[in-house]
Formats: structure tokens, C-alpha cells, sequence
């Protein structure tokens, strides 16, 4: 019988992730059956446990639950303990870990896929919700020359920014929190948007002159020219959407549970409809 893995979320009809999963088993010779399990809002403990139960080996998990998730593991692994947020869980002997892979996705695929080394380059994250807790540390990691974080709601960023204050020295000159409009004495040369507003067609309120001549315009929503990408491509900035970081999520969980790492190059082509 296939080992069962399932991404577990609400919505989660739209999830690419079975697509990925399906791709990597074929690729690597692994024999799995990875479905999508939609948890109502207050359900996400007992679809979990359910699984578990019925044999299952692993879950993704994803909005609105990964906070849920870390707190329902046993176990933390690799960067989720500082996250706070769990988007992969293994099942070993029906004890749950807990880790969180799209750090090392984003990261992945900015430094692999699009060749653009975040080592003492100045980064500007914009957001201070889920989607930032999870990428600080692994992007931290790297070294770049200054971590900025922006968020509308200021206080949000600032006590962002003293979660992560003990990986400050990872960064060259520092990290910190600044409000959108504060931001104009400073140029960058990594602009990554893990806020949601792309999603709703809406764009952080982001100052014209802050761009450095190489820049990289990242948006970790996938799939879509966001208001933030249009933004970075009228100023002839190269940029990017999330597929590559969706893709290489994907790879490092199937790693986890599978032991083996898919090739994602054909994987990301396909979802950009060039496969
Ligand atoms: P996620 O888990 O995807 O990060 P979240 O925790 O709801 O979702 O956080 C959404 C982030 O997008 C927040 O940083 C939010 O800013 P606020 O904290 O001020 O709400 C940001 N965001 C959403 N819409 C935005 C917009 N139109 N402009 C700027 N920031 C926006």
C-alpha cells in the first residue's frame, strides 16, 4: 500500500502541493498517495490526530493553521522552533516533529534557482505576519549586510524584530523595524513581500526611490503578477513570484519525510506552464 501524506488547511482545494508531491514520487521512484484534508477552523486537532491514526506518515500544513500546528507537535525541528509556525509534520511511532521549510524554500530558490547570493546584500522584508516569522532565521542565516523589516502596522515589526533579536549578529550591520515611510534614506538590493497584499491586488506603500541597481523584486505569492512585481518591472528591476519557493518547499519536506531530494527545476517549469 502507498505511504499517505496529505497537505491539511482551510481553503485548501487550490493547493498545488498534491500536483508537486505526485511529480517528486514519480520522479524519485517512491510509492505515495498525497491528498489535501480541509480542517474546519476548529477541527485542525482532530483532522490531525484522524490521520495519524489511520496510518498516515506526514502532513503539510497551511493557512490558517501553522501556529496551530507548532503548538501541537511534540517536537520542533531545524528552523520551525524559532518560527513559530509548523508547515511540515513527520509521524514517528505516532509522536509528532514539527518543522518549517519555507524559509529554506525562499532562500533555495533566491539563491540556487535565480543565482542571487543574499550574502551581505541589504534586504528589505516587508510584512511582520506568519509568512515573515518563517523565513527571519533561514534568510538571517545567509549574512546578509542589513535585514529591514516593514510593516503597516509598525508595532507588529518591532516586536517581530525582538523575537528574532539573538539571530542579530547573523546580519552584518544588524537587523531592524521600520515603518514604509522611513525607508527612503536607504537603498536595497533584495526587496522580498511576504505580506498577503498581493493577494488582494494590493501593493505595501512602498517609497519610489529605494531600489539599488541590481535588485531583485521578490513576491512570495505565487502565480500572479502582483501590484509589488508591476511596481519592480516598470523600473526595469529584476524580479520574481513564489512558484520557485512553493516548488523548493515542497522538495525539502519530501525530503524529510522521504529521505531523498526531487529535482525541482522541471517541477517550478511545469507549474509556470513551460513544462
Ligand atoms: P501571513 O501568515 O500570510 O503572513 P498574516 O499573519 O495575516 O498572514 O499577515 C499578513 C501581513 O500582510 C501583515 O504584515 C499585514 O500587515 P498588517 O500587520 O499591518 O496587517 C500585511 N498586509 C496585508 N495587506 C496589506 C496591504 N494592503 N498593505 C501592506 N501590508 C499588508
Amino acid at each position: 500500500m502507498s505511504d499517505k501524506y496529505a497537505v491539511i488547511g482551510n481553503p485548501v482545494a487550490h493547493s498545488k502541493s498534491p500536483l508537486i508531491h505526485a511529480e517528486f514520487a514519480r520522479q524519485t521512484g517512491h510509492d505515495i498517495a498525497y491528498t489535501t484534508i480541509f480542517a474546519p477552523l476548529d477541527g485542525f486537532r482532530a483532522e490531525v490526530l484522524k490521520f495519524r491514526d489511520a496510518g498516515g506518515k506526514g502532513l503539510n500544513v497551511t493557512v490558517p493553521f501553522k501556529h496551530e500546528a507548532w503548538n501541537l507537535v511534540g517536537a520542533h525541528a531545524g528552523y520551525a522552533l524559532d518560527a513559530g509556525a509548523v508547515n511540515t509534520i513527520k509521524f514517528i511511532d505516532g509522536q509528532m516533529v514539527g518543522y518549517n521549510t519555507d524559509g529554506i524554500g525562499l532562500v533555495r530558490d533566491i539563491q540556487d534557482n535565480l543565482k542571487y547570493p543574499i550574502q551581505g546584500r541589504r534586504v528589505l522584508l516587508m510584512g511582520a505576519g506568519g509568512a515573515t516569522y518563517g523565513v527571519m532565521h533561514p534568510l538571517l542565516s545567509e549574512h546578509p549586510d542589513t535585514l529591514i523589516v516593514a510593516n503597516r502596522t509598525p508595532d507588529k515589526a518591532v516586536s517581530l524584530v525582538a523575537h528574532f533579536q539573538k539571530f542579530e549578529k547573523f546580519a552584518i550591520n544588524g537587523i531592524s523595524a521600520r515603518p514604509y515611510s522611513q525607508l527612503s534614506d536607504t537603498k536595497f538590493d533584495l526587496i522580498i513581500n511576504a505580506t498577503s497584499a498581493g493577494l488582494s491586488d494590493e501593493m505595501p506603500p512602498l517609497p519610489n526611490d529605494i531600489f539599488a541597481a541590481d535588485v531583485l523584486a521578490y513576491d512570495m505569492v505565487y502565480g500572479k503578477t502582483t501590484p509589488f512585481l508591476r511596481f519592480a518591472q516598470e523600473r526595469g528591476a529584476r524580479s520574481a513570484d513564489g512558484t520557485g519557493m512553493l516548488v523548493e518547499q515542497a522538495a525539502e519536506s519530501f525530503f524529510i519525510w522521504r529521505g531523498v531530494r526531487p529535482q525541482t527545476a522541471p517541477v517550478i517549469a511545469r507549474l509556470r506552464g513551460e513544462g
